[in-house]
């Protein structure tokens, strides 16, 4: 499609104004012809000498759709707005793209961005769920199907990867990123960049990707949501930077900076975040975009005068987009240059990096979405059949006491599904999903009907609600239920002890909803919420056989319960096809193999608790530091149990010294010693004996999840070297590899025995 800008230079009509808002008529020139063929830098560089100032800073405003468009449609069509959020009609994205495209003056196209953080109208398990299955290519794959259903509705970019480390479960956005290690994260993020943008940008069926929140969101105060953000450049750079380093290595297009602040200063104003670490060392070459209102943000958190000095001090410290809903600070940028506060440079940089992407992504060719084609792209089954089998990996059997599970079909004919998530869609897909149909989603206890067909009775029913204290800030788009009344409640419990007393095998549903994960849901303590454990209690007493699966986007305090009740699975929010995969899973068609990509601690005041911690000068009283408990977590980083059993064994190492600069081959045989087919991640920790710093009791530096037949063996290899050895160094402040021993270990989970050593010299 010849783009609509082609046009107008063809036909010579307004195309100049330097700055101001009048367009002048201008003839076609030879410079702007050579633009539509030339690299997308020339082609923006062309552009930019022909926008007003008022478009200029209209390309660096993003604006929120929700509910009528109408609000943006004069920015619109002024050319004053060059993105919008939220907009996944694509007949609405059609009509506002042609407003851009056809009525403003330059016609520049419109980026439509969106939180495709686990799926669109196909949902995939929570970000966390997903890190649980060790398994890149999935990771990979699902969220190819994220982008295509995306791009299918005429959505550019997605706000994701999330990629803050955490090691706070109180806090609600764990539920939204890859837990609490860098190398894992780092190969999700890898992954999940590759799956959105592909391999170049503008790759058909993709859309931008755009890792956030940079940098350090994850270690929020207290786990409050917002709350201010210390961190020591050592912990930045060895914790919560990695992931970053290896998004943008991917080719992430652009970067979200963080709401809180960095070390007291906010990161949509932290100059040496953005223009230094971000640009400058990390060599990132797309665009900046801030966190919703975050730039105005700054004025309430007395770091900016006014909305002016917010938006002259956000962009010139290198964030080059202001996301807003409703009036932004970044409108103020007109003034700004008029007025000689900041130069017209600084905003030039901005609308270029931002044109580039535009122009990468193909929009001036192909501006419009296929509307036709949407239903079709977001209902395609392989996308389900996908959205399955990443839900059955990332499930983590916790506990199974006995060999309860797998449960076989037909020893029970009565089968209670009791639990406030056991029919809930909306709690099976979880957090940021505001795409699925409802309908569509496959429930616990749909699932389990379904598998069951023909050989039990199944039936369900809530026996508690959940209810946060204070309203979700979701609740505008996803309503809450109707609270009950203490009749209803009262009512409810009875009906699902009823129901309980006349079944032989009952699965308790128990966990999180929706609203009590994901962003402004944080938590001061980690219990069941509601009546959750009364219910445990009541239904274990009835001495029935009982399973209890989790529904939930962090470590809950599930100590009482796991004394109640044999088996735990761990399913989180497991997406649109969850209740499929739970009832896989439970009846053995497939053998659980996922592990926690978090240390699970036993009491919210052990909090952080994490694998990696450091020796410290008494390491023999790690786990006794409390004189009231102990410091153990109730399950560690990397565990879960499966319905065979694995054994490790044959490590060694190919040379005994490497130098710095070599590689080291690690081997390791794994064994299938059990009776069933199932999948082992190994994991591989390394520990660094002296050196320049203390460094973690054990750091993950490798892991393969594999599937082994009943007494088959594998040996696996691993390669060690500099970016696997290397940590940044505060005493010298930079990246740097000691010589000396090394530990490693490898085996199923974080406490992994099987052990040796290796020189580096
Ligand atoms: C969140 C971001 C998200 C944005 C747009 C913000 O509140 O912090 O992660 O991308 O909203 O929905």
């Amino acid at each position: 499609m010849q783009s609509r800008l082609l046009k107008r230079l063809l036909v010579g009509v307004a195309l100049a104004g330097l700055s101001g808002t009048t367009a002048v008529a201008e003839p076609i020139s030879p410079a702007s012809v050579v633009a539509e063929a030339a690299s997308p830098e020339a082609r923006a560089d062309a552009l930019i000498a022909r926008m007003t100032l008022v478009e200029k800073v209209g390309q660096v405003s993003q604006q929120f759709v929700l509910g009528s468009a109408a609000l943006v449609e004069t920015r619109v069509r002024a050319g004053s707005v060059g993105s919008l959020l939220f907009v996944r009609d694509p007949v609405v994205a059609n009509r506002l793209q042609k407003m851009a495209v056809e009525e403003a003056r330059l016609g520049i196209p419109l980026l439509f961005g969106y939180d495709v953080v686990h799926g669109l109208r196909t949902v995939f398990p929570v970000p966390l769920a997903m890190a649980a299955t060790w398994n890149p290519d999935l990771v990979e794959q699902s969220q190819v199907v994220a982008a295509r259903e995306a791009r299918a509705v005429g959505i550019h970019w997605t706000f994701a990867p999330m990629l803050d480390l955490t090691r706070d479960p109180r806090w609600g956005r764990i539920v939204e990123g890859p837990g609490e290690d860098p190398y894992l994260a780092s190969v999700l993020a890898r992954a999940q960049v590759r799956g959105f943008q592909g391999e170049t940008i503008g790759q058909s069926g993709r859309v931008l990707a755009g890792p956030k929140h940079f940098l350090g969101y994850g270690a929020s105060e207290g786990g409050r949501d917002y709350d201010s953000v210390n961190l020591s450049d050592a912990q930045l750079y060895n914790l919560y930077l990695p992931p970053f380093i290896a998004a943008i290595e991917a080719g992430a297009a652009n970067v979200m900076s963080a709401y809180m602040e960095l070390n007291d200063v906010p990161a949509v104003a932290n100059d040496g975040l953005l223009n230094g670490l971000l640009r400058e060392e990390l060599g990132f070459d797309g665009f900046v975009v801030s966190d919703a209102n975050a730039v105005r943000s700054l004025i309430p958190q007395h770091f900016a005068a006014d909305a002016t000095d917010a938006a002259v001090r956000s962009i010139r410290a290198g964030n080059d987009m202001e996301m807003s809903l409703g009036a932004g600070a970044f409108d103020n940028l007109v003034g700004a240059v008029r007025d000689g506060r900041l130069d017209e440079a600084v905003v030039d940089r901005a609308v270029r990096r931002i044109l580039i992407a535009k122009f990468r992504m193909g929009l001036f060719e192909n501006p419009y979405v296929d509307a036709s084609q949407a239903e079709a792209v977001l209902q395609a089954p392989e996308h389900r059949i996908l959205a399955r089998q990443a839900a059955e990996q990332a499930m983590v059997l916790l506990q199974n006491r006995d060999g309860v599970l797998p449960l076989q079909r037909g020893a029970h004919q009565r089968i209670a599904v009791i639990g406030p998530m056991a029919d809930s869609p909306v709690d099976t897909v979880g957090p940021w999903s505001f795409a699925d149909k409802p309908d569509e989603t496959v429930t616990v206890f749909k699932g389990l009907k379904a598998r069951l067909e023909g050989a039990a009775q199944v039936e369900t029913a809530p026996g508690v609600q959940l209810r946060r204290g204070t309203t979700s800030m979701f609740a505008a788009m996803r309503p809450m239920p109707r609270r009950w009344d203490a009749a209803t409640a009262e009512a409810e419990y009875a009906r699902a002890l009823e129901l309980a007393r006349r079944s032989d095998l009952i699965i308790l549903t128990v966990g999180e909803d929706y609203y009590m994960s994901g962003e402004q849901a944080s938590r001061v303590s980690l219990s069941l919420p509601g009546e959750q454990q009364k219910l445990i209690d009541a239904v274990a007493a009835l001495g029935k056989p009982v399973v209890m699966v989790m529904i939930n986007g962090r470590p809950l305090d599930i100590r009482e319960a796991s004394t109640r009740v044999p088996a735990i699975l761990e399913a989180w929010h497991p997406g649109s096809e969850g209740g499929a995969a739970v009832a896989n899973v439970l009846y053995g068609d497939v053998n659980p193999g996922g592990k926690l990509p978090i240390t699970w601690p036993k009491d919210v005041g052990q909090i952080p608790l994490y694998y990696a911690h450091n020796r410290t000068k008494d390491p023999a009283t790690t786990a006794t530091r409390y004189w009231d408990g102990d410091s153990a977590p109730l399950y560690p980083f990397g565990y879960g149990l499966s319905y065979t059993d694995f054994q490790f064994s044959d490590i060694a190492v190919d040379r005994p010294v490497v130098s710095a600069d070599g590689k080291l081959t690690v081997s390791v045989v794994v064994t299938n010693t059990g009776a069933r087919t199932g999948d082992e991640t190994a994991q591989l920790y390394v520990h660094q004996r002296a050196g320049r710093a203390t460094r973690p009791v054990r750091e993950l530096k490798g892991f393969q999840r594999v599937t082994l037949a009943p007494g088959e063996r594998r040996t696996l290899t691993f390669t060690l070297g500099e970016a696997e050895l290397k940590y940044w160094s505060s005493a010298e402040r930079k990246w740097v590899v000691d010589p000396g021993l090394f530990d490693i270990w490898i085996g199923g989970d974080s406490r992994a025995e099987l052990h040796t050593t290796f020189e580096l010299r």
